[in-house]
């Protein structure tokens, strides 16, 4: 049993704390070290950033996907997602309505759709690039070649988001068919960051067959890749895939991994995301209150938003639309948070 002397002291050494510590962290039923690290973690994303939370415009450019991920709503596998792609004249609308929002960053975000690749990606990119020339263009549209991550790149492109899933090979492949190779994936994330892209990894929190000790293995490999944003919420379950009887990832569990995550990358940009929101109607807040500093406002289409249903019940309207950036700043004024229009880039280490 750790006493309350030495728990502060694992707290002000958590950035070079081992393995089997940051699993005694995660695993601690402490709730005094749970607030201590959610106070530590807000004071230091609050030191970076000031109490500013910044915006990204996601825009869901298509729902088929050609990958059959198991816990995932849009799995290929799933026929009774009604699918949809968006042509480029609804993405170049969808900038068109964020940017005058006030939205200085684009991600655009989707399943991988055989379409929305190579030469007719690389131009729509291009053109968001000519037509918003001080905007931040994100990508999360999984995994590609080194060749077409650099087209992109040389076409515009900012940022990439590619969770990693989990670092537990054994882990990963029990969540994702054998067509899909982990070191595929971790050579992608190299591969961006080697091109020059802003790179984002993260996990679900509580997806089955997950342990506080695959959960330290993460946190040690996000820590190793130091990459400018970090994606993290919880797994939550939906009904037509194989994993949709398992039971959601806890709130608790995820604000504490996301608080280590900002002890351990102080700089990192790290949304409260949608799955935190929806899980628990305080989610959001609590996970800027655990050292988030980014909300991404769905920016895509009315018609289609809730066709690209990654779990069940997931939100995508009130503060978690674009339209519904007042809705959020009131909900952001309850804690003393503002935000900030900016672009938004990591700061430089
Ligand atoms: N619950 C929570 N997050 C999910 N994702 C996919 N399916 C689910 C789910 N059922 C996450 C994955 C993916 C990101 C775009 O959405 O982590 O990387």
């Amino acid at each position: 049993m750790l006493t309350t002397k030495s728990k502060s002291d694992t707290l002000d050494q958590v950035a070079t704390a081992s393995i089997p510590e940051l699993k005694a962290l995660l695993d601690s039923s402490d709730t005094h070290l749970e607030h201590e690290l959610q106070v530590r973690a807000e004071a230091i994303a609050e030191q970076q950033f000031g109490r500013r939370i910044y915006l990204r415009g996601l825009i869901e450019i298509s729902n088929i996907c050609r990958n059959d991920c198991y816990y995932c709503g849009i799995r290929s596998g799933n026929e009774r997602v009604t699918r949809y792609r968006l042509t480029a004249d609804e993405v170049m609308s969808a900038c068109e309505r964020g940017y005058e929002i006030g939205f200085r960053t684009f991600v655009l975000q989707g399943g991988e759709d055989p379409y929305w690749r190579g030469e007719r990606l690389v131009s729509l990119v291009r053109n968001i690039r000519t037509s918003y020339p001080e905007c931040a263009i994100t990508l999360s549209l999984g995994e590609m070649e080194y060749a077409e991550y650099e087209a992109l790149f040389r076409a515009g492109a900012n940022r990439y988001l590619l969770r990693h899933e989990t670092y537990d090979k054994e882990h990963y492949q029990s969540l994702h068919p054998s067509a899909m190779a982990q070191e595929h994936r971790l050579q992608a994330l190299r591969d961006l960051k080697q091109i020059g892209y802003q790179v984002g990894t993260g996990v679900m929190i509580g997806s089955p067959g997950q342990t506080t000790a695959h959960l330290a293995q993460d946190l040690d490999f996000i820590r190793r890749l130091q990459p400018a944003m970090i994606g993290v919420g919880p797994f939550i379950p939906h009904e037509d895939t194989p994993l949709g009887t398992y039971p959601a990832g806890s709130l608790s569990m995820t604000l504490r991994f996301l608080a280590l995550c900002r002890l351990l990358n102080p700089r990192a940009l790290i949304p409260a995301t949608t799955a935190v929101a929806t899980l628990h109607p305080e989610g959001r807040l609590a996970a800027i209150r655990s050292g988030c500093n980014v909300v991404m406002p769905n920016l895509s289409p009315l018609n289609h938003r809730a066709d690209y249903a990654l779990y069940n019940n997931k939100a995508y309207s009130g503060s978690e639309a674009a339209e519904g950036v007042a809705l959020l700043q009131a909900q952001l004024d309850t804690i003393d948070y503002q935000i900030d229009w900016g672009r938004g880039d990591a700061p430089a280490s």
